[in-house]
């Protein structure tokens, strides 16, 4: 790359400064199959024999092998993934190697490098995600019965069923879904022809490598192709989404497994010892996983912060994109896949989530539209039930205790039949509310009837 134009070779310091192999060497597959795809159309428009094209095919082939079986050697003098591939193929099939990168240049290259990789991603943690969704499920469907208090503020608010709150969980999971199916489809067009930055004399058949390579679409404007990482913003904000989502589970679960709460227990394989104290058993999965969160937005804003005011086309500047990228990809990856092995192994201590629920003061809501339904304005009901509330706080009694005869002090609306809201179960006070079904997005799920909303 330096022979022509330069007297000597770079620094050691520089190249130490600018080389990126040690880590865009995992784009390697997606290179190779970019390489070949463009070899193809290069021979297509007549830059390259057949048995040239052949050449170049069967090294590539050749070097993958060799890269996957550990073997091939980076070489760090050489940039990048990009320069050690196209160096390796030379070495290997001779000159014929020095025409493959007619018409192409490392920025449309990295472009469609990258594009391959999150186009990949996607499919992987869409894969994963839906396996979290299946485990929340199975949890419903397993624990379909039991009730525990739903919180706002975290405090008892009102009685729901656990499974309610599982399949919460999982209508966030199916956003995310839903956004990365939307990521995809703007990740989905081919950068390739766009050269440095104009194209390039050599007219290729654009639409016929983005369909080896299977892509959807071609990139429309040359500058914009080679300058975009939109779609690497998008897929990071996904991700950073994702791991909120997952903070907020985990969060929840790690507050139920405290003696305080003592809901739920997450089993041994995912908890961990204290040095020091021999009774702690700590929930190091979830708590991990809503500590990564952090570098998952330090990461979308990483690349939102090296994108602001970098001047059209292409600068060096967006090499900085990739670490961001693959450390958000792993770690979400793994997050999840953590997750849809620890979620079957919670337990759940029905007893602890049901005493709480039976909680009277839970149902005050209900007692106010038992009210609404004889016949009183909403406010007021509130205002009465408000003061029931408080004469049971006085008498140190929980809300069932009073009887409907001192009810009536309060109002004459109150008859013999408001015992019966006192039954966190009664369909006329509970289950009506969950007559809804639990949203879900392709890969189909199986139907399940637990959401708060009628469908
Ligand atoms: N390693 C570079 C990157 O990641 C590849 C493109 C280099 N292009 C260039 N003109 N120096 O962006």
């Amino acid at each position: 790359m330096r022979r022509g134009r330069f007297s000597g070779p770079a620094s050691e310091l520089a190249q130490q400064f600018s080389e990126s192999v040690s880590f865009d060497w995992r784009l390697f597959a997606h290179d190779i199959a970019g390489s070949i795809a463009h070899a193809a159309a290069l021979a297509e428009a007549g830059i390259l024999s057949s048995e040239e094209r052949e050449k170049i095919e069967g090294g590539l082939r050749e070097i993958q092998q060799e890269i996957e079986s550990g073997k091939f050697q980076w070489d760090r003098s050489r940039e990048d993934v990009h320069m050690n591939i196209e160096a390796a193929l030379t070495k290997r099939i001779g000159a014929v190697g020095a025409k493959l990168h007619t018409a192409r240049s490392r920025n449309d290259q990295v472009a469609l490098d990258l594009r391959l990789y999150v186009k990949a991603e996607i499919e992987e943690i869409l894969k994963r995600l839906h396996a979290v969704q299946i485990a929340l499920l199975n949890l419903a469907e397993q624990n379909a019965d039991i009730i525990m208090p739903g919180y706002t503020h975290l405090q008892r608010a009102q009685p729901i069923f656990f499974a309610h709150y599982l399949l919460a969980q999982m209508e966030a999971f199916a956003r995310d879904a839903d956004r990365l199916r939307a990521c995809l489809g703007r990740t989905d067009v081919l950068p390739l022809g766009s050269g440095a930055l104009a194209g390039s004399t050599i007219v290729l058949d654009r639409k016929g490598i983005a369909q080896q390579l299977g892509f959807s679409g071609v990139s429309q404007n040359s500058l914009d192709a080679v300058s975009d990482r939109d779609f690497v913003c998008e897929f990071l904000f996904c991700l950073a989404m994702i791991g909120l989502h997952l903070s907020r589970l985990s969060e929840d679960l790690i507050i139920w497994s405290t003696s305080e709460f003592g809901f739920v227990e997450l089993s041994d394989a995912f908890s961990s010892g204290s040095s020091l104290m021999p009774q702690k058993k700590n929930p190091d999965a979830a708590e991990l996983t809503r500590g990564k969160t952090g570098r998952l937005y330090g990461n979308l804003l990483s690349i939102l912060t090296t994108l602001k005011g970098l001047p059209f086309s292409y600068n060096r500047d967006l090499q900085e994109d990739k670490e961001a990228l693959f450390d958000s990809a792993d770690t979400v990856a793994r997050s999840l896949e953590i997750w849809s092995a620890m979620l079957p192994e919670v337990k759940i201590h029905r007893e602890r989530m049901e005493t709480a629920a039976n909680d009277p003061g839970l149902l005050a809501t209900d007692l106010a539209e038992y009210l609404v339904k004889k016949g009183m304005p909403f406010r007021e009901a509130h205002d009465v039930i408000g003061q029931l509330v408080a004469r049971a706080a006085q008498m140190s009694v929980a809300l069932d205790n009073i009887s409907p005869l001192q009810m009536q002090e309060l109002s004459p609306l109150f008859g013999d039949d408001v015992t019966t809201i006192f039954n966190a179960r009664s369909p006329s006070n509970y289950l009506v509310k969950v007559s809804g079904r639990g949203r879900v997005n392709q890969p189909p799920l199986p139907n399940i009837r637990f959401s708060s909303l009628p469908s």
